[in-house]
């Protein structure tokens, strides 16, 4: 037997029982003669005394991480030896036997403390990593998030339903993994990104409320909040209305909050709901960190327009981001130089200072301006502010909005808040770097209602004789969808839609989105041809689980919360993965390999 007890179990209350131990030493120390083991495994860590004046079996060489069966006897230390820290500090094991079951290498970094340690030779030697405290309490928390997900869906009455791995090609969001087929060379299945399509398809089979905890692959740019494999809580419900999605949203969020992280305040039990258009005006962005109202921009154009300064005058929009105190120009050159690195042209400033204003702006403002600016305006201020376009503006200052948070500290003793928000109504479509439009969710969300006829009409149009006009492109780019994010701490955690469930809609869609008949009907048919068999109405949403574990856990990034992620490479250095294969296979699949340039 290796073990009849785990190491973070024995109290006093087992004192005196024979008991046999399994783990790894975690520290050997000296002391006096004496040696004191800390064995450690999954659990936590139990102390074993080896006293050379009471135990007669000699002593093997033991070093960190040796793997070791341990039997011996519970002892209950003396009172001023008691370690209150743990609930194993109460006893120590008086050992009879020690066996070394496996030894150890010289370690590449120490994993009994959370030393630093570069991510590159983590990932390397990620089994060893992962016995660390830290790794050890975020997979655990994944399984805890996972098994209640599954809890909180089953009394929900959803059904876990797992959909294929190996899909077909149909362009919805990012580039896709390929996976050459066989028995058909030149084909190839690819990964999903999501089970989107097989999620809606469920639904026509009448499924009327799935589930699944899903893997999903997407080849898009590396990021820390990006994997190319994820996992996605999938859900998706017909005969419902966005109102029942919020609520169960909100409920499962409430759920995994109060049953796994009690010691976590939700900012706002009811979560708000805030449009697109609103979070954009007011930070600049759709997922913007809202456990504090700083920073929020004011929008300043009616006012600037008072002041002598031609460039606030013609100015489309200005807003400004207002800090409590006054900034040095080396500081506010130091924002300049921050928001001028994504492409702004530059960023005006006014402080109020001791000695009065100062700032690129301060000569243009008259008294009667200063006091119609908004806000609690005494002692020290500083007005920072972006001019131009309301898109160009908004993106700036959101930028810099995030960055002043951190150089402020702004969330420091927020570590423990969780906040909760929805993002509803976000547009339709959005502009690609190379003019053409792609969709804001993705091709299978409904546009409202009030624009359906128009959607419909512009796709008829395009498919029968040619191009949009600039016009139809802007009434297009201001259409809103039935859509809603879910914001969790200034970051997406998910995502859904109502689906559109006509097919001369979703035909429509496909249209404008540049697609050809012939390629929606290779890629799509299969869409197209079930949307004849009776659709129910069906609306369905995704959380990422990765970055639910990050947050939850105040991590930094996903990396930190998967078993065995890529690295910002995109390589898996445990298993140095991608790598070669053989040419006898690549000939099987039908493949040669054209080197780059
Ligand atoms: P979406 O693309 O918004 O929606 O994805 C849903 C959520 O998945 C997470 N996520 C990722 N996590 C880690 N690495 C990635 N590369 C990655 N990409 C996305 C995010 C995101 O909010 N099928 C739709 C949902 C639906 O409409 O039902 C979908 O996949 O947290």
């Amino acid at each position: 037997m290796y073990r009849t007890h785990t190491c973070w179990q024995l109290t006093w209350k087992n004192a005196w029982e024979a008991i046999v131990l399994s783990g790894w030493v975690n520290k050997v120390r000296n002391l006096g003669g004496m040696t004191f083991i800390d064995l450690r495994d999954r659990y936590g860590i139990t102390q074993v005394t080896y006293d050379p004046s009471r135990h007669t079996f000699p002593l093997p060489d033991l070093k960190s991480e040796y793997v070791v069966k341990i039997s011996g006897t519970v002892v209950a230390r003396p009172d001023s030896m008691i370690n209150k820290d743990m609930p194993t500090g109460e006893i120590e094991i008086s050992p009879t036997a020690i066996e070394v079951l496996s030894d150890c290498k010289e370690l590449p970094f120490p994993v009994d403390h959370e030393a630093p340690v570069g991510e590159d030779i983590r990932l390397e030697y990620r089994y060893l990593d992962l016995r660390r405290q830290t790794m050890k309490e975020n997979i655990i928390a994944r399984h805890k998030i996972f098994t209640e997900t599954i809890k909180f869906f089953d009394e929900e009455n959803f059904l876990h339903i797992e959909t294929p791995a190996f899909v077909k090609n149909t362009p919805e969001w990012s580039r896709e993994f390929v996976v050459p087929a066989r028995f058909e060379p030149g084909k190839f299945f690819v990964l999903p990104q999501s089970p989107q399509q097989q999620k809606q398809m469920l639904m026509v089979a009448g499924m009327d409320k799935y589930v699944q905890i899903a893997r999903c692959f997407r080849d898009e740019d590396p990021r820390g909040d990006r994997q190319p494999e994820f996992t996605q809580v999938d859900f998706e419900m017909s005969f419902v209305e966005q109102q029942d999605v919020l609520d169960i949203t909100e409920k499962y969020f409430l759920a995994v909050s109060k049953n796994i992280f009690p010691h976590k305040t939700i900012v706002q039990e009811k979560f708000p709901i805030y449009t697109w258009e609103q979070m954009m005006n007011d930070y600049g962005s759709d997922k913007p960190e809202l456990r504090t109202k700083e920073f929020t921009f004011k929008d300043l154009t009616d006012r600037a327009k008072k002041t002598d300064f031609s460039l606030f005058q013609q100015a489309a929009v200005v807003k400004a981001i207002a800090l409590p105190k006054a900034l040095s120009r080396s500081e506010a050159d130091k924002y300049e130089t921050f928001v001028k690195q994504y492409g702004s042209k530059g960023l005006a400033w006014l402080s109020m200072t001791s000695e009065g204003l100062k700032g690129t702006v301060a000569k243009f403002i008259t008294p009667e301006v200063l006091a119609e600016l908004p806000g609690k305006w005494e002692g020290e201020w500083t007005l920072l502010f972006q001019i131009g376009e309301r898109e160009d503006v908004v993106k700036y200052l959101g930028m810099l909005r995030t960055k002043l948070l951190q150089d402020f500290n702004v969330l420091k003793g927020k570590e423990n808040e969780v906040s909760f928000a929805f993002v509803v109504d976000f547009p339709l479509f959005e502009l690609g770097n190379d003019g053409s439009l792609g969709a804001v969710h993705h091709p299978f969300t409904k546009p409202k209602d009030e624009d359906i006829p128009f959607v419909k009409a512009l796709g008829k149009k395009l498919r029968e004789w040619g191009n949009m006009t600039d016009e139809e492109k802007t009434k297009l780019l201001a259409i809103k969808a039935d859509c809603y994010d879910l914001i969790f701490n200034g970051n997406e955690a998910g995502g859904g839609s109502i689906r559109i469930y006509d097919k001369e809609l979703q035909h429509a869609i496909f249209s404008l989105l540049g697609l050809s008949d012939k390629q929606i009907q290779e890629r799509f048919w299969h869409l197209l041809k079930c949307f004849e068999y009776g659709v129910p109405p069906h609306w369905g949403c995704a959380f990422g689980l990765d970055r639910m574990v990050m947050l939850y856990q105040n991590m930094e990034n996903i990396r930190e919360v998967i078993a065995f992620p890529k690295n910002q490479k995109y390589r898996d250095l445990m298993i140095d993965a991608p790598g070669q294969i053989d040419e006898n296979l690549l000939k099987e699949l039908g493949l040669a390999v054209i080197k780059k340039e």
